[in-house]
């Protein structure tokens, strides 16, 4: 069977320092041979739940709003492993990257859809708030039971223009140690 990755970019930009750490977490899986996909989900057409509870009513695995979320889902409920990044934005995950995780935690929650999943947050800033936005993405993988490898450092990147995450050298050898800890457990929990 093979091991199948997903990589989300929470980033409005899509080349820029988010998609860099995830790239950078993409080689190393790729390497180990696991089937990778950045997707972006930053600037997509993906509202906000509206707690309408049509998913708890009906309990199908789907959201009552038909946006670019559809799609996304479907691919998270495939994969394997899940990375989230974000950027920062006045200290918090980019309105995207929440719209995303909340309906797809509250339609997939309730049927066990993450269960024992491997993967984890890394988020990236010019300068303050990494942590908390890595605080707040952990938050939606821990309630959806998430198997969740640490790192060398935590998974935080420091850079504000596009590329300029590529000069913070422990930034990406902590996102490259997480990648290898995603393989080493992936390996594990499918011997
Ligand atoms: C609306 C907005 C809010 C931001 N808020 C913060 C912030 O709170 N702290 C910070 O250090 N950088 C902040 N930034 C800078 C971005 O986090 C930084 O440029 C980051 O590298 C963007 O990642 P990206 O290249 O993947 O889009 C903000 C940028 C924007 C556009």
């Amino acid at each position: 069977m093979s091991i199948k990755a997903l990589l989300i970019n929470g980033s409005p930009r899509p080349q820029g320092n988010t998609y860099i750490m995830l790239e950078t977490c993409a080689e190393v899986l790729q390497a180990a041979n696991i089937e990778t996909e950045i997707m972006q989900v930053g600037g997509r057409n993906i509202k906000g739940c509206t707690a309408c509870g049509y998913c708890r009513k009906h309990q199908d695995g789907k959201c009552s709003i038909s946006d670019d979320f559809t799609e996304c889902f479907a691919k998270i409920r495939e994969a394997d492993i899940v990375v989230t990044g974000s950027p920062v934005y006045f200290g918090s995950a980019t309105p995207e990257t929440m719209a995303f995780l909340d309906r797809a935690g509250y339609v997939g929650r309730p049927l066990g859809y993450f269960s024992r999943k491997i993967g984890g947050p890394l988020s990236v800033a010019r300068r303050a708030g990494q942590n908390f936005t890595y605080a707040q993405l952990m938050y939606w993988y821990m309630i959806n039971e998430f198997i969740v490898p640490g790192s060398s450092y935590w998974n935080v990147g420091f850079g504000r223009e596009i590329g300029d995450v590529n000069s913070d050298e422990e930034g990406i050898k902590t996102v490259r140690r997480f990648a290898e800890n995603l393989v080493w457990l992936s390996e594990k929990l499918n011997a």
